[in-house]
C-alpha cells in the first residue's frame, strides 16, 4: 500500500459447484440462495487503480471500457472513494490472462481484484469481508473470488447486505490432486448474460423457489464431500445442481437455453465414460462452456474426451490461492 493512491491486485475466478441463480435485491446483489466455489489457478486477472489521476480513465485488457461495462467498474471506485473520503479522477487498467468472453467467469476475478486493489490504493486496510461485499456489488460471483481454495457464499438474511458474503472453508491445499477443466467449446459472448437471465428466471419460472431451496439445501453437503474429498459424491451433486439450474433457466419464459448442441453431446459422452471408469463430472453456468470436475489421475482421459467431442481449448485448473497485491503494476 503505497502514499501515492495506486495498488495493484490480483485475483482469480472461481467456479460455483453450487450456484447462485436469482437476486432478492437487484440493486445490492443479494442472492436468494447461498452458493459454494473453487478458486481456480492459474486463471488470474491483474487489476491496477491509481487515485488522484485526471478524469476517469477505465482500461479492459488494452482497450477504453464503455457502457455498462466502465460504469460497473466505477461503481465500485466510487464506493471505495465515499469511504476513503477522495477526491478527484481514477485510473484503472485490468487484463487477463484468459479470453473474457469464453465463459470463464472472468468478471468474478475482475471484480474481485478491482475491490482489493482499490481498497488498498485509497489505503484502506486488507479485510475479506468488506472486500467480498464490495466485490459483491459488482458482480455477485466476485464476492467468492477475494479468498482461495472452497469459498461460501451465505445469502444472508438483512436487508442492507451486510451478512452476504463469501468466505473460505478449506484452502487451497487442501485438495491438490482436484482437477477443473475449462473446456471452450464455442467462443464469443452468450446471447443473455447471467444478471438478465436469473431476473428472468426468478420473475418467470414456475420452480423458482423449490430450486431457490433445493440449492440451499445442497450446500452442507457438498462442503461434507469437499471436507472428505470424494470426488464422486461431489460430482454427483456438483452435475444434479447444474442440471437444476439449467432447468429453471429453461422453464423461463421466454426460455434461456444455454446448452449448445456440443454442450450436451460432451455432457452425455462424459455419462458413458463413468460407467467405464472415468471419474470425471460437470458443471455448467450461464454459457455452453463446461467445466470438468476431476482429479490429477483422470485429467488426461478427461481432457482427451473434451478434445474428441469438439473442444478446442482446455485449460487444466486446479485450486487457487487468496486474491492478493503485486508490486508489478500494470501503469
Ligand atoms: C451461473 O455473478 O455473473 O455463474 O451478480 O448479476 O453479476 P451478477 O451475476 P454473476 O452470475 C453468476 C451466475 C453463475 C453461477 C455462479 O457463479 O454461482
Amino acid at each position: 500500500v503505497s502514499g501515492n493512491l495506486k495498488a495493484t491486485a490480483i485475483a482469480h475466478p472461481n467456479i460455483a459447484l453450487v450456484k447462485y441463480w436469482g437476486k432478492r435485491d437487484e440493486e445490492l446483489v443479494l442472492p436468494h440462495q447461498s452458493s459454494l466455489s473453487i478458486t481456480l489457478a492459474p486463471l488470474q486477472v491483474t487489476t491496477t487503480v491509481q487515485f488522484g489521476a485526471k478524469g476517469e480513465e477505465v482500461e479492459l485488457n488494452g482497450r477504453p471500457a464503455q457502457g455498462r461495462e466502465r460504469e460497473r467498474v466505477l461503481e465500485t471506485i466510487r464506493r471505495v472513494r465515499g469511504l476513503a473520503k477522495l477526491p478527484g479522477g481514477v485510473r484503472v487498467a485490468s487484463t487477463g490472462n484468459f479470453p473474457p468472453s469464453a465463459g470463464l467467469a472472468s468478471s468474478a476475478a475482475a471484480f474481485a481484484a478491482l475491490s482489493v486493489a482499490a481498497r488498498a490504493a485509497a489505503g484502506l486496510a486488507f479485510d475479506v469481508r468488506a472486500s467480498s461485499i464490495l466485490a459483491r456489488l459488482g458482480s455477485g460471483s466476485a464476492a467468492r473470488s477475494i479468498q482461495g481454495g472452497t469459498c461460501l457464499w451465505r445469502r444472508g438474511r438483512r436487508r442492507d447486505g451486510t451478512d452476504s458474503f463469501a468466505e473460505q472453508v478449506f484452502d487451497a491445499e487442501h485438495w491438490p490432486d482436484l482437477r477443473l477443466l475449462a473446456v471452450v467449446l464455442e467462443a464469443g459472448e452468450k446471447e443473455t448474460g447471467s444478471r438478465e437471465g436469473m431476473k428472468r428466471s426468478v420473475e418467470t419460472s414456475p420452480f423458482y423457489s423449490a430450486w431457490a431451496a433445493d440449492a440451499e439445501a445442497e450446500v452442507p453437503r457438498a462442503i461434507e464431500r469437499i471436507r472428505d474429498r470424494d470426488l464422486a459424491a461431489l460430482g454427483q451433486i456438483a452435475e444434479r445442481n447444474a442440471w437444476r439450474m439449467h432447468a429453471v433457466a429453461m422453464s423461463s419464459d421466454p426460455a434461456l437455453c444455454y446448452f449448445a448442441p456440443a454442450t450436451l453431446g460432451l455432457v452425455s459422452a462424459l455419462a458413458k465414460a463413468r460407467n467405464t471408469g472415468l471419474a470425471a463430472w460437470f458443471t455448467l453456468d450461464a454459457g455452453p462452456n463446461p467445466f470438468i470436475l476431476t482429479d490429477l489421475r483422470h485429467q488426461g482421459d478427461a481432457g482427451r474426451l473434451a478434445r474428441e467431442h469438439g473442444a478446442r481449448e482446455v485449460t487444466t485448473c486446479k485450486p487457487g490461492g487468496d486474491a492478493r497485491l503485486s508490486e508489478e503494476h500494470l501503469f
